[in-house]
Order: C-alpha cells, then sequence, then structure tokens
C-alpha cells in the first residue's frame, strides 16, 4: 500500500517533470521567435538596399531633377555633379550614399522600414558610426560577413540590430579611390533597428495560452494517474483484506495448537474432549466426569496403585468419545432408537480406540475405551470378549458406566435412581460384571458415603 501510494506519487512527479521540461523548452522557443523574425526582416531589407545601391552606383550615381527637398550633396566632389538639360532643366548627381540615406530619412519608421550607413572614416560627418556600429565595423575588417545583437534602447525599449559590410569594386572606386581604398575593402556597412516590442507581446500572448495548455494536459494527466491510483488502491485493499482473512484463521489454528500445548496433562485434554463431546450429547452431560471419578475409586477400593487408578479415571473420562461421530440427532432422540441407531451407536468403542490409539501414555487407555462395553459373560460388544480377556480397567470402568448411566436421565428413559442401579450391578455380579468391582463400588455406595461429584 505504502510503496504503491509512493509509486504513484512518483508518477505524478514524473509527469509533472516532463511537461515542466517540455514547456520550458516551448516557452524558450517561442522567446526566442521575435529575435528570429527580426533577423530575417533586417536581412531582407538590408539585402534589397545593397541590391538598389549597386544598381546606382553601377553608373556611377544617378542624375535626378534638383528640387527643394533633394538638394545637390554638397559631400560629392565631381566636376558633373550639376547639369542643365537643354531644356534648360537642373539636374544633379546622385550617390548611391546620398539614395540610400534619402530613402532612409523619406521613409523612416514606415513598414518598419530605418537604416543607418555608416563608416569608419565617414565622409559625411552624419554617418558616423555609434559604439555598436563602431566595433562591427572592426570587426568586418576582421573578416566578419554580419553582425547582430538585442539592446535595450535609452527608452526602455527592446530591438534588435543588425548590420552587413559594404565592399569596395570597381564601381565605387571612381569616388572613392582618392580615399586610398583597394577593391575588396571594406568601406563601411549599413544597419537597421527593428523594434521587439511587437513581437515579444504576440510571444507572451501564446505562452500565456501555451501555459494553459499544458496546465489543462497536466491536470488530465494527474486526474487519470489519480483514478488509477483509486483502482489500484481499490485492487490492493482488496487483496489485504483476503490476506488479513488467511492470517486470521491461520491465527486461529496457530492459537487452538497453542491452546491444546498448553494443555499440559492428558487429563487436561482429555476434559476438553469430555466437554466437546458434551457440546453435541447436553443429556450425558458429565457423565463421563461422573464416571471417571467413580471408576478412579473403584480401582483405589480394589488395591490398584495410585498410578493405575489414574489411568482407570483418565479412560472413565473419554470413554464415550466415539460417539462423536454419532449424528446429534440420534444421540439426543427421545424414545426407541431404530435397529439402525443403536448399530450407530454401538461402534462407539471402536471409534473412541481409532481417535486414541495414537496416544502416547503409560496407561491402556485406548484398550479400556474400547472394551468398557465387553461384559464378562461374552454378551458385550464389539467383541463378545470374556473374563480376563477384558482388561481390569474395562471391567471397572463397565461397572462405573452401569452405575452412572442407570441412576442418571436419557433421552430414551428416565433414571432409575441410584438405589435401582446399585441393585441391578449387584444382580450382574459375576455374571456380566467383575464381581470385585462390584464389590468395591457397593462398598464405596454403602460403607464410604460414595457420593458422584
Ligand atoms: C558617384 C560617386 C560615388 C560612388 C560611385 C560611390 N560612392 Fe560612396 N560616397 C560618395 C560620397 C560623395 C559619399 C559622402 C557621403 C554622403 O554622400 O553621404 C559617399 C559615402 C559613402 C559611404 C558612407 C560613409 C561616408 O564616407 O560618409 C559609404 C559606406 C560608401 N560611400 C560606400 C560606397 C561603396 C561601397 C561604393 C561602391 C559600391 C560607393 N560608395 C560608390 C560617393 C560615391
Ligand atoms: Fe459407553
Amino acid at each position: 500500500m505504502h510503496s504503491l501510494k509512493r509509486n504513484f506519487l512518483l508518477l505524478a512527479l514524473l509527469w509533472t517533470g516532463l511537461l515542466s521540461v517540455l514547456l520550458f523548452l516551448n516557452v524558450r522557443e517561442i522567446q526566442k521567435s521575435p529575435a528570429q523574425q527580426a533577423e530575417i526582416q533586417a536581412k531582407s531589407l538590408i539585402n534589397s538596399v545593397i541590391s538598389f545601391r549597386s544598381w546606382a552606383s553601377h553608373f556611377g550615381g544617378v542624375y535626378v531633377p534638383v528640387s527643394e527637398q533633394y538638394p545637390p550633396n554638397p559631400y560629392l566632389k565631381s566636376p558633373k555633379r550639376d547639369l542643365t538639360t537643354t531644356e534648360g532643366d537642373k539636374l544633379t548627381l546622385v550617390n548611391p550614399a546620398y539614395m540610400t540615406r534619402q530613402v532612409f530619412q523619406d521613409f523612416h519608421g514606415k513598414e518598419g522600414l530605418n537604416g543607418h550607413l555608416t563608416s569608419l572614416k565617414p565622409l559625411n560627418p552624419s554617418n558616423t558610426p555609434d559604439a555598436w556600429e563602431a566595433k562591427s565595423l572592426e570587426s568586418f575588417e576582421r573578416g566578419s560577413e554580419q553582425a547582430m545583437t538585442i539592446e535595450q534602447t535609452s527608452q526602455g525599449a527592446k530591438v534588435f540590430r543588425y548590420m552587413k559590410p559594404l565592399y569596395v569594386d570597381d564601381n565605387c572606386m571612381k569616388c572613392h579611390a582618392e580615399q586610398g581604398y583597394k577593391v575588396g575593402d571594406v568601406r563601411g556597412g549599413i544597419s537597421t533597428i527593428i523594434d521587439l516590442r511587437e513581437g515579444d507581446a504576440i510571444a507572451a500572448r501564446s505562452i500565456v495560452s501555451l501555459m494553459w495548455t499544458y496546465g489543462l494536459i497536466w491536470l488530465l494527466g494527474l486526474g487519470g494517474l489519480y483514478i488509477a491510483f483509486r483502482r489500484a488502491i481499490a485492487l490492493e485493499t482488496e487483496r489485504e483484506q483476503k490476506l488479513n482473512l488467511l492470517h486470521v484463521s491461520e491465527n486461529l489454528a496457530q492459537e487452538f495448537i497453542n491452546d491444546m500445548s498448553e494443555l499440559s496433562t492428558l487429563e487436561e485434554s482429555f476434559s476438553a474432549l469430555a466437554n466437546m463431546l458434551e457440546k453435541r450429547d447436553p443429556y450425558t452431560a458429565g457423565h463421563q466426569k461422573r464416571v471417571a471419578d467413580l471408576a478412579e475409586k473403584i480401582a483405589q477400593e480394589l488395591g490398584l496403585s495410585q498410578e493405575r487408578a489414574h489411568g482407570v479415571r483418565l479412560a472413565g473420562l473419554v470413554h464415550d468419545i466415539g460417539k462423536i461421530q454419532v449424528p446429534a440427532e440420534v444421540l439426543n432422540k427421545p424414545g426407541q432408537l431404530s435397529e439402525l441407531e443403536m448399530s450407530l451407536i454401538r461402534l462407539h468403542p471402536e471409534v473412541g480406540y481409532d481417535i486414541l490409539k495414537a496416544i502416547r501414555s503409560p496407561w491402556p487407555i485406548p484398550q479400556t475405551v474400547y472394551q468398557h462395553h465387553e461384559r464378562l459373560d461374552g454378551s458385550g460388544y464389539p467383541r463378545g470378549l470374556k473374563g480376563d480377556e477384558i482388561i481390569q480397567e474395562a471391567r471397572i470402568v463397565a461397572v462405573a458406566d452401569t452405575v452412572e448411566a442407570m441412576s442418571s436421565h436419557r433421552p430414551y428413559r428416565p433414571g432409575k435412581g441410584l438405589e435401582a442401579a446399585l441393585e441391578e450391578i449387584w444382580q450382574q455380579r459375576g455374571k456380566a460384571l467383575d464381581p470385585d468391582a462390584v464389590d468395591a463400588c457397593l462398598s464405596l455406595f454403602r460403607n464410604k458415603g460414595y457420593q458422584f461429584p
């Protein structure tokens, strides 16, 4: 149960961890995307500016009509800078840098268009690079082909900056040769700035919706896990309950065995057996105990050793134990028993013998039980033994059994009383019953004032 909980906690943690990692990777990807998009945008802008510039420099600049907005370029030192057409229109030569600067000025901020043409050695002071541009230009001179960075502006905006070098080719030499440039040198660069705030806002929105999605998936997963966990717990509980039941019955059996071994003496074990039998056969309640007591006294009266007399007592305690095999309805049946029922009851000496034969003891207990219905004249059962063929213990128990049985109440007949019982054994003295045992029994009752316990 405990390990189950731990496993599910572990699974939940794993699930949480997995989703956290995935979310983290996703968020990082989304956070990077505004800069990536800005990079694409910046490259295409700069590349197209470079294309227009090289188109213009191919002609060594282009002539445009002079206007207030586009006056002649004071930095262009060329004798052919200003022309007048045959019709009298004034034209001026526009070099690529002038064109670039004007386009950037005129269209600044439109569709995100912006740019700055710079050089480490500018002809025009307004083309002076800022710190980052200067650093990039230096790196171009060392061979870099582009530069980019993300910066916080002084206005607090987050921007992406991109810059590409401009290389000197033959067309440039017309105007820049006297500055000492050679073909292939880096003449300067064009940079652009892209505001990342809008992209960041979009990214933040998609991160929020991504988090909701992940949260939902996470909860769903946890819910599924919880349901599985509850099911597993239910199964486990059921299993444990079954196991507990098993343990309970095991424990009961163990307790019984312990109890039995605590019954240290055979006497106690036999008393327990007698009690068990009497649970099923209330009419003979106490019968065995009283027979045991009387039989022991008779044995003592006959001069048997204390040891042997104790054996007689023990045999008396369980002499009817074989009745455990007789159905309770038969044992408790009032009135006459059928022949069949009678034959069932008559099996009890043999059944008792079978039950007791495994017990190791110094006394002939199984034999005594086996023979307690044998009669001196051979009229008894199960074997019809005669005289000395019946052991003395059995002959003693037979007398005690007869007296006790006759004097007490039975289901099929009322008790005849002690006097009638004593009269009966006197009648049977030397016939069915052992004469010495009968004498001893009569003496006990008549002279010694014996009474059943
Ligand atoms: C028709 C003459 C002319 C041609 C051709 C020309 N430039 Fe220039 N360039 C100028 C002049 C004049 C300036 C001065 C600044 C301005 O006009 O803003 C200049 C400025 C620049 C600047 C800006 C830095 C500064 O010095 O102010 C760069 C970079 C530049 N040119 C690169 C080139 C390259 C590269 C080529 C060849 C592809 C080229 N130019 C072709 C005339 C020319
Ligand atoms: Fe009996």
